[in-house]
């Protein structure tokens, strides 16, 4: 999934979502030492958690959700570091203190090939005991095969309307959800123009992701159904998982 031609949409959709941020910072202030983040996408998160002192190295494979993030992080003065890289195969030199994958990250390895590749590898970073802390949302979906409007529309700077229309279709057999985004720009003098976008997430349930962990090296893990550090419950909209290298 190259979220290249995704990162302006992205920033739009995600820039004022705030409910983890706070929770992460506190984990990686508890762990101490270097953090890698895993899909650090426009540095969202790597940002906040760059502000409040952690030495935080954020993977991402698209080169412009990079240039973002820094550009971002550069608003607030700030240069943590970014690694360009796919979590199935990146290779650095050191152990990490703690692995984070905040914001549904882990949900771009469709196969449990990919999957079981990526948490090994994450697991070759790290020393025995080494926390891993991520989330993922709970897989329950609006209407399948039916244009939506969920109300985002945003103002361009240069007086244009940005309207986002979606369409989702869900491939049972494979967890697959896709959705395809629908841009309609219109300009001030009523000019018209349309850009298409497709995303497809590999959606979880809790306990295949706990047989995935145990496979991967890492213990069976602690779940809960918020940021708070509530239970999982059918009505949880995310499942946050803790657990930490064998
Ligand atoms: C839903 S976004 C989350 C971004 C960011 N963590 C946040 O909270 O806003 C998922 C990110 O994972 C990245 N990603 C996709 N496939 C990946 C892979 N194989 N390895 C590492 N990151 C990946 C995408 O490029 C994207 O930036």
């Amino acid at each position: 999934m190259n979220y290249d031609e995704f990162a302006d949409l992205y920033d739009h959709q995600y820039d004022l979502y705030r409910d983890d941020l706070h929770f992460y910072a506190g984990v990686a202030e508890r762990a101490g030492g270097r953090v890698l983040e895993v899909g650090a996408g426009t540095g969202r998160v790597t940002t906040f958690l760059a502000r409040r002192g952690v030495k935080v190295v954020g993977l991402e494979p698209s080169a412009r959700m990079i240039e973002r993030a820094q550009a971002r992080a550069a608003r607030d003065g700030l240069q943590p570091e970014f690694v360009q890289g796919d979590v199935r195969t990146f290779q650095l030199p050191e152990r990490f203190s703690l692995l984070l994958a905040p914001f549904n990250a882990l949900m771009h390895l469709y196969t449990p090939n990919e999957q079981l590749q990526a948490l090994e590898n994450l697991r070759a970073h790290v020393e025995p005991g080494t926390p891993f802390v991520f989330d993922l949302y709970v897989p329950r979906f609006g209407k399948m095969n039916t244009l939506r409007h969920e109300g985002e529309t945003f103002h361009t700077p240069e007086g244009a309307r940005r309207d986002v229309f979606l369409v989702q279709r869900h491939d049972k057999p494979r967890q697959h959800i896709t959705t395809e985004y629908f841009v309609d720009t219109t300009a001030p003098g009523g000019a018209l123009s349309r850009q298409h976008f497709t995303l497809t997430q590999r959606y979880y349930t809790r306990y295949e992701v706990e047989w995935l962990l145990r496979f991967a090296g890492f213990e069976s893990p602690r779940v809960s159904g918020s940021f708070q550090g509530g239970p999982l419950e059918a009505t949880s909209d995310v499942m946050v998982f803790h657990t930490r290298a064998i």
